[in-house]
């Protein structure tokens, strides 16, 4: 059996290989959609899917009222390393932000009772952060720490300062371990908001439980990474 690939797949091929080729760097102002339909003697519709493709893998990004320009490159995160968001932007060579949305103090649930190892009836930071690579929103973070654990976390400047470095130097809780799951997921109304990304775009649900060196979690978090602004690289090892 022979399959013919759809001519919007090759399109988007044939365009994304100028993208990664460096022939059209970052920022460059791809051609006006007509002249795509005249090089590749494809309808507009095909080019458009093509171009709406490169759009939501984050090879190319739209500005309204201006045209189709080359995105900047993603984030490469190395997915096997324990990094804050703070050092993972650095080694990247981004500017790291934090716009808090919320700090609340709650009682923690069964599941962060387990997985924190409390009691019922301890009290956890729930602390709501929109993280940012030079000024661009990038992950939505939503972390977990005891209350007892690092009492007054909250009254440190969770916008300007690494979290992973107050815990260390205020309270002495040096992260060394984690556990930590992947999975895709899409983005909700509020998510997509907040990440400036459409409804229902390409999200990474990024899990952590961290532990520091003598064993005792610290942190729970659930991030949602956006799928056009970061991939996740990992090293592999031969088992055994
Ligand atoms: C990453 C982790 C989060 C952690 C954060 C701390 O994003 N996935 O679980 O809370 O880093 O970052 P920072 O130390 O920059 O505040």
């Amino acid at each position: 059996m022979t399959v013919t690939v759809p001519l919007y797949i090759q399109i988007r091929e044939a365009l994304a290989e100028r993208i990664q080729s460096g022939e059209w760097p970052p920022g460059t102002r791809i051609p006006a959609e007509r002249e795509l339909v005249t090089e590749f003697g494809a309808s507009r519709g095909t080019i458009r899917q093509a171009i709406n493709d490169l759009v939501s893998k984050g090879l190319l990004r739209r500005v309204q009222g201006s045209g189709t320009y080359v995105a900047d490159p993603k984030v490469d995160v190395p997915a096997h390393l324990l990094l804050s968001f703070t050092e993972t932007m650095r080694r990247h060579g981004l500017e790291p932000g934090a716009q808090v949305l919320s700090v609340e103090t709650v009682p923690a649930s069964r599941k962060l009772c387990q997985l924190l190892n409390l009691s019922l009836g301890d009290q956890v930071y729930q602390i709501v952060r929109l993280r940012t690579g030079n000024n661009q929103p990038v992950a939505l973070e939503y972390s977990h720490f005891p209350v007892k654990l690092c009492p007054g976390l909250e009254r440190f400047d969770l916008q300007g300062r690494s979290i992973y470095r107050i815990l260390d130097e205020e309270y002495g809780l040096a992260l060394v371990r984690a556990e930590q799951t992947l999975e895709p997921t899409l983005a909700r109304r509020f998510e997509a908001e907040v990440l400036g990304v459409p409804e229902g775009a390409p999200l990474m649900l990024w899990e952590r439980l961290a532990f520091t060196s003598t064993g005792l979690p610290v942190e729970y978090a659930k991030d949602l990474y956006r799928g056009d602004r970061v991939r996740f690289r990992v090293m592999l090892h031969l088992p055994g």
